[in-house]
């Protein structure tokens, strides 16, 4: 029997992570399905960020940079999202965007394996990933080749393409931990353990996981992984990134932006670069402390959901949103016009729901649109993808219920046919 709307009542009223909606501020009449694009705004960000521009910045100006410990940002910011992925507090460190770590923590991979394994000029990954992350590599194997010739990228499109990619040899796997478009999530632990015993080192882009389950890096054996501040860690739009890399390969590893943060002793204003020891060498210029303000608040909200069960609770509160959801949207006509793309598998799946819209019976672009203006926010991707997101630290079973009844209720009625809809923003 499908749930009705005063059983997903019940169940929030018994659900011990509900307080946590609380600390952040939604607007009442919206249900927010988009955390997976941007996550919701923590009660505590925009007090603290307006702190720190009128008093650390306003009257603390330069000083703050010590007095405010501005300077160690990235650092702080990294060691907690360490426990939030897996990884020694030491192994972490939040800067940049996702797009530009890839690009230092690629070509460090790369110029670990020029000195171990100098045959090995193959970076890996796949054809659906996002794509970002292929152009970054592109943009590596570019650089290199000026100088040394021979670096390509390689995608697969299957596992089984996988496995024939790395019984190639090659140098790098990058793959993303959670597709951005279906939901689907990869075996961290046993595709790196994969390309490891076929000598390659691995990658692994946690945008769409970091802050949304437990994951657990090092015992993962990862070699380097990124991830994006501004979806599940809640640090706001364009928030800091971060980058880990394995303490086994820090002290050896390179990266090309070898900016003054990175440096040993930036403020001794050398000019020659040496390299700052471990993780640190991985920050390139100055800190961008707005952001990574918002970020820490963001971060330290999840971190206070640890006493009622940290990520596994949240995780298992997002699977059994997403059922919901799948269950809700199969019982009515939605069912008829949309495809679930993500697995339903558990240990296959991540933060999301994806539904392929059936091109000839409805546009899903207009439909998202529709849903939008009556408030239940998701978000489409190109081309017919109509995602939503179980952010379970703000979202409540009854917004799912209420969400899929307006999905439902916008497919019959046939509303979304209106023509405004179709109108596309620069922003889907
Ligand atoms: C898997 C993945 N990698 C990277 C990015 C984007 O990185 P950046 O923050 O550099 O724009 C996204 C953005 O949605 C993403 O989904």
């Amino acid at each position: 029997m499908t749930p009705s709307r005063a059983d997903c009542l019940a169940i929030d009223s018994r659900d011990p992570l509900a307080g946590l909606r609380e600390r952040f501020t939604l607007p009442a009449d919206v249900i927010y399905l988009d955390g997976n694009s941007l996550g919701a705004l923590p009660r505590a960000t925009a007090g603290l960020i307006a702190k720190a521009i009128s008093g650390d910045w306003g009257e603390g100006l330069i000083r703050s940079w010590n007095d405010a410990h501005w300077v160690d940002l990235p650092q702080r910011v990294g060691q907690k999202i360490a426990r939030l992925i897996g990884a020694r507090a030491a192994d972490v460190i939040a800067c940049d965007s996702t797009s530009v770590n890839l690009f230092k923590v690629l070509a460090a991979a790369l110029f670990i394996q020029q000195d171990d394994a100098p045959g090995r000029k193959t970076i890996v990954s796949e054809r659906g990933n996002f794509p970002t992350d292929l152009y970054v590599a592109e943009g590596v194997c570019d650089m290199l080749n000026a100088t040394t010739g021979g670096y390509r990228l390689h995608l697969v499109d299957d596992k089984d393409g996988l496995a024939a990619a790395l019984a190639d040899q090659p140098a790098v796997l990058m793959l993303t931990h959670i597709d951005y478009r279906s939901g689907s999530m990869h075996d961290m632990a046993a595709i790196t353990a994969l390309a490891h015993r076929h000598g390659a080192l691995v990658i692994w882009d946690l945008a769409h996981s970091a802050g949304a389950m437990p994951l657990e890096l090092d015992r993962c054996g990862a070699d380097f992984a990124v991830g994006c501040g501004y979806k599940y860690l809640n640090g706001g739009p364009g928030a800091p990134a971060f980058v880990f890399v394995a303490g086994r390969h820090q002290q050896r590893a390179r990266q090309p932006l070898s900016g003054w943060f990175g440096h040993a002793s930036p403020f001794r204003f050398e000019s020659g670069y040496r390299a700052a020891n471990g993780i640190s060498r991985f920050l390139s210029g100055t800190p961008q402390v707005l952001g990574m303000l918002a970020l820490d608040a963001g971060v330290d909200t999840l971190l206070g959901a640890e006493p009622l069960g940290g990520l596994a609770a949240l995780r298992a509160k997002s699977l059994a949103l997403g059922d919901l959801f799948i269950t809700l949207a199969n019982a009515g006509p939605a069912r008829d016009v949309m495809k679930l793309i993500t697995p339903k598998d558990p240990r296959q799946r991540g933060s999301q729901v994806s539904f392929l819209a059936d091109s000839s019976r409805i546009d899903g672009y207009a439909v998202m649109q529709a849903l939008i203006e009556r408030k239940v926010i998701g978000d489409y991707r190109d081309p017919d993808l109509l995602r939503f997101g179980m952010a379970p630290a703000y979202l409540r079973y009854v917004d799912v219920f209420d969400a899929v009844a307006i999905l439902n209720d916008t497919i019959a009625s046939r509303s979304w046919e209106e023509e405004r809809f179709a109108l596309r923003a620069e922003v889907t």
